[in-house]
């Protein structure tokens, strides 16, 4: 099986404004082999006693979420970006996610039942860009009175402020691969020969 730098190498297409897609294998089809390589190795860095659940943003951070959770034997739970009519305000935690990237503001939530003070939580997700994805979560988990174990990111943009950003806030960031730059359509890695997922 090829790792994530592998696949990222090969696969990877890098389009105007620094956003490089991985449809392929991560964010419309996706590949379970690496997906539960990503896991075993998020697993090797997080200390799993005392996690009680992964949580992540829907839609592409709950596939290595997911393989993640069933590892360890906890509940994976996804902060939705649009709200139920199901949910009535007030049974949920919510906070203002503004996407650089997409140039768009969401609203995420998660259900006030699945997510207590008696929570620490690891948050996992796909890209690490700005950063205001995981930060969303951290506000809700905070509203929550529930504790931040760390955060684990399949594909970090180093060259962006997501990673000074969670730092400054006193996370724990892990990224399996570490984009230097997406220079002219090429690709390049802070750490050419990473374990990166395998
Ligand atoms: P941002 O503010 O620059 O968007 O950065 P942030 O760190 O908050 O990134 C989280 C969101 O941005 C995620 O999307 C992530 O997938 C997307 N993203 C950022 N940079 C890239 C990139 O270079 N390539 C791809 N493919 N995605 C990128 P999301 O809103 O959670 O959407 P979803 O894809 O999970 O549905």
């Amino acid at each position: 099986m090829k790792n994530l730098q592998t696949m990222i190498k090969e696969q990877g297409q890098v389009f105007p404004g620094n956003v490089l897609k991985v449809d392929s294998f991560l964010n419309h089809q996706i590949d379970p082999e690496l997906i539960k390589a990503i896991a075993l190795d998020f697993a090797a860095y997080f200390n799993r006693s005392s996690i009680t659940k992964i949580v992540t943003i829907e839609a592409s951070g709950i596939a290595p979420a997911l393989m993640l959770a069933s590892h360890w034997g906890i509940p994976m739970l996804f902060a939705k970006k649009s709200q139920p009519s199901t949910l009535k305000n007030d049974h949920v935690y919510h906070s203002p996610v503004y996407s650089y990237t997409k140039q768009t503001e969401t609203t995420i939530s998660i259900d006030k039942a699945y997510l207590t003070s008696q929570d620490r939580i690891l948050i996992i997700d796909d890209f690490l860009a700005q950063g205001q994805a995981v930060l969303g979560l951290v506000e809700i988990a905070k509203q929550a009175g529930a504790q931040v174990a760390g955060v684990g990111i399949c594909i970090e943009k180093s060259f962006q402020a997501g990673r000074s950003r969670l730092e400054t806030a006193g996370l724990d960031v892990y990224s399996i691969c570490r984009i230097a730059a997406l220079d002219q359509g090429k690709i390049s890695f802070l750490e050419e020969d990473k374990f990166c997922g395998q």
